[in-house]
């Protein structure tokens, strides 16, 4: 029997083609489960709103049995008011030749002001996953601006890299990916990004089997995982977008539901300090949801490799927080 109340999920960007390939799944239980009733908020610009309204409409069209509501805002006060539940997309993606920290000026106001009014009106116990890029960085902008909303409530994503590496594995090895797990991203979403697979068990290989083939790991493996955001957007012109979205469901699915028994996944959150990681920082780890809840992942062992690999992609993320810190954006 569906819960009485509904989930109240506020998506910011609603109207962009990564808002568009997540609202359907969220309103067909594939993000909160099959029994939980949602009421959708709709964040879009003022410009936006038109187009947001016909996606409502198709949402009406497609009478999802879980769908109590759905209301379309261009203001975040209204959007945010109450909400559990923000996929936070809304903001500029990058073209080809640029960087995600080249979006930095451009998105970080976006989060500063948003983190603001989570903070002033979202439930309390909001669980909110940065999408818009750069994704970590934003997400430490916005946990900033929300001081009474602990920063642990604040994720940004690398679910995708998560699943891209995966997918990798499988194409790899043959296995199939149901039979991949303790993949992990450590860093940032950025191509300084580390995937590690010294923990991962590979249908019947280890990961550190895989990995003994140094050549591979390093030309193939790493920067084919790091670097599949820019390949996409060479082959579409656009950047990825249904496998984003499907990311961001994954994300908040197991974050709710929880993670599958003996595996984990990739969660950019606000560092606890494990791993020697500064505490400030919104970045990368292996984590488990446990009663609802993130946790990292504690005491694995981290060779030299990996350990190189890491300090790399948190000194990056250092720099964008500095660079972020100089606009007076935080
Ligand atoms: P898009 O341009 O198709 O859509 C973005 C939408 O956001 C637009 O409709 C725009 O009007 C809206 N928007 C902009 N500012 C807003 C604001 N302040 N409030 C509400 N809405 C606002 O872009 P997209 O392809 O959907 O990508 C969105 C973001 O997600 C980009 O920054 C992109 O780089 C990022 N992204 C991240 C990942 C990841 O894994 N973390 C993956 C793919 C894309
Ligand atoms: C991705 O990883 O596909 C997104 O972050 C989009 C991008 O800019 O690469």
């Amino acid at each position: 029997m569906p819960t009485a109340a509904p989930a109240v999920v506020t998506v910011t960007g609603a109207a962009g083609t990564i808002g568009y390939a997540s609202l359907f799944r969220i309103a067909a239980g594939a993000m909160l489960g099959h029994d939980r009733h949602i009421a959708l908020r709709l964040l879009e610009l003022p410009h936006a709103v038109a187009a947001a309204e016909g996606t409502a409409m198709e949402l009406e069209d497609g009478a999802f049995g879980l769908l109590d509501s759905v209301d379309i805002f261009d203001d975040a006060r209204q959007a945010f008011d109450g909400a559990e539940y923000g996929l936070l997309i809304g903001a500029k993606p990058r073209t080809k030749g640029m960087e995600r920290a080249d979006l930095l000026a451009a998105n970080s106001a976006i989060f500063a002001a948003q983190g603001a009014v989570i903070n002033d009106v979202a439930a309390d116990d909001i669980r909110v996953v940065v999408v818009g890029n750069p994704a970590n960085t934003n997400a430490a902008v916005a946990a900033a601006n929300a001081p009474d909303v602990p920063a642990n409530r604040f994720t940004a994503l690398t679910r995708l890299d998560h699943n891209r590496a995966i997918a990798q594995l499988a194409r790899r090895t043959g296995a199939p990916v149901r039979e991949i797990s303790r993949v992990c991203i450590w860093g940032n979403h950025s191509a300084s990004q580390y995937p590690d697979i010294f923990h991962a068990q590979v249908g019947n290989t280890s990961g550190a089997e895989l990995a003994a083939d140094e050549r591979w790991l390093v030309d193939d493996f790493i920067p084919t995982v790091a670097k599949r955001g820019t390949a996409i957007i060479e082959a579409r012109g656009a950047s990825s977008a249904a496998s984003a979205a499907n990311a961001a469901i994954d994300h908040m699915h197991d974050w709710v539901l929880g993670t599958p028994a003996g595996d984990w996944t990739s969660v950019a959150m606000a560092s606890t300090g494990a791993y020697g990681i500064r505490q400030d920082l919104v970045c990368s780890v292996p984590a488990r949801s446990v009663n609802g809840q993130w946790e990292v992942v504690e005491g694995l062992d981290i060779n030299a490799f990996s350990r190189g690999r890491i300090e790399t992609s948190v000194a990056e993320l250092e720099e964008e927080l500095a660079a972020v810190a100089s606009l007076s954006s935080i």
